[in-house]
């Protein structure tokens, strides 16, 4: 039997790729190693947001996505997730112009509902005042999590169609999409994790079904243009089969 997949194109190899998704680790691990307090590997952590984003414009991605802010981060000691919501705050106030200038489109996806209103409101303001922009959409997960995002999906799809729950044989992966928190932007090509942990971490798990995961130890204060360059020759390198065989790859259609 044929099974329909949302992943039906094979898109071209040996590229830049189109969507880049990083789990930014390592700002806590950074500074205990030069004995700060945590909190500054996040305020450093925010430098090397603006080199990637920067980065990834010059090198013609299309869709970059940041997880800054997982479901599970508000376990974190309460001063460190005060420090991270204004870090968010001070951000989005400083940046947006920033962004505007390098044609940035900022979207934000995840529970905004957890966040106080003040910060719903400069989320809300930022996402309007780029909505132009077309060169690099920039996507911030804040208070994301993958399994979160599916069952929101469902959800929102069942309150739009409630006759689908008496035909649940309806329901495949075509009609679920467009209700994702990413149903904007194609499937990631390449994910990076830094930090040198190997998982996936409840980010995009839907949406990372057939992209290339890419881990380096580099901690993310440290992450950089050469660190980019590193993880997308080691995506030029990769074959993508989507289930294919190689020989089907390589057999002119
Ligand atoms: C993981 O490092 C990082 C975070 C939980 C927060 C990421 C936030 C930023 C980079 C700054 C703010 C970003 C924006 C977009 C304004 P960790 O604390 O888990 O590090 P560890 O594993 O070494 O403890």
């Amino acid at each position: 039997m044929r099974q329909a997949s949302s992943t039906q194109a094979i898109p071209a190899t040996g590229q830049t790729p189109r969507h880049v998704a990083i789990i930014m680790d390592g700002n806590g691990r950074w500074a205990t190693r030069r004995k700060l307090p945590r909190t500054a590997g996040h305020v450093r952590g925010v430098q090397a947001v603006r080199r990637t984003v920067e980065a990834c414009g010059q090198r013609g991605v299309e869709y970059l996505t940041l997880f800054a802010f997982s479901s599970e981060n508000w376990r974190r000691p309460a001063q460190e997730v005060s420090l991270l919501m204004r870090l968010f705050v001070r951000t989005l106030e400083k940046e947006v112009d920033k962004l505007i200038a390098q044609g940035v489109r900022l979207r934000i996806v995840g529970n905004l509902g957890a966040f106080d209103a003040r910060l719903r409101q400069l989320i809300a303001e930022a996402e309007q005042r780029t909505a132009k922009e077309i060169t690099l959409t920039l996507t911030i997960a804040a208070n994301y999590g993958g399994r979160w995002d599916i069952l929101q999906a469902i959800q929102a799809l069942l309150r739009a169609q409630p006759e689908l729950a008496q035909h649940p044989e309806a329901l495949d992966e075509a009609a679920l999409s467009p209700w994702l928190a990413m149903h904007y932007a194609p499937e990631p090509d390449l994910f990076i994790r830094t930090g040198g942990e190997q998982r996936i971490s409840n980010f995009l798990i839907w949406q990372l079904a057939y992209t290339e995961l890419y881990f380096t130890d580099c901690y993310w204060p440290d992450f950089n243009a050469d660190e980019l360059d590193r993880a997308f020759a080691w995506y030029r390198d990769r074959e993508r089969r989507f289930g294919r065989t190689s020989e089907q790859l390589h057999t002119p259609r």
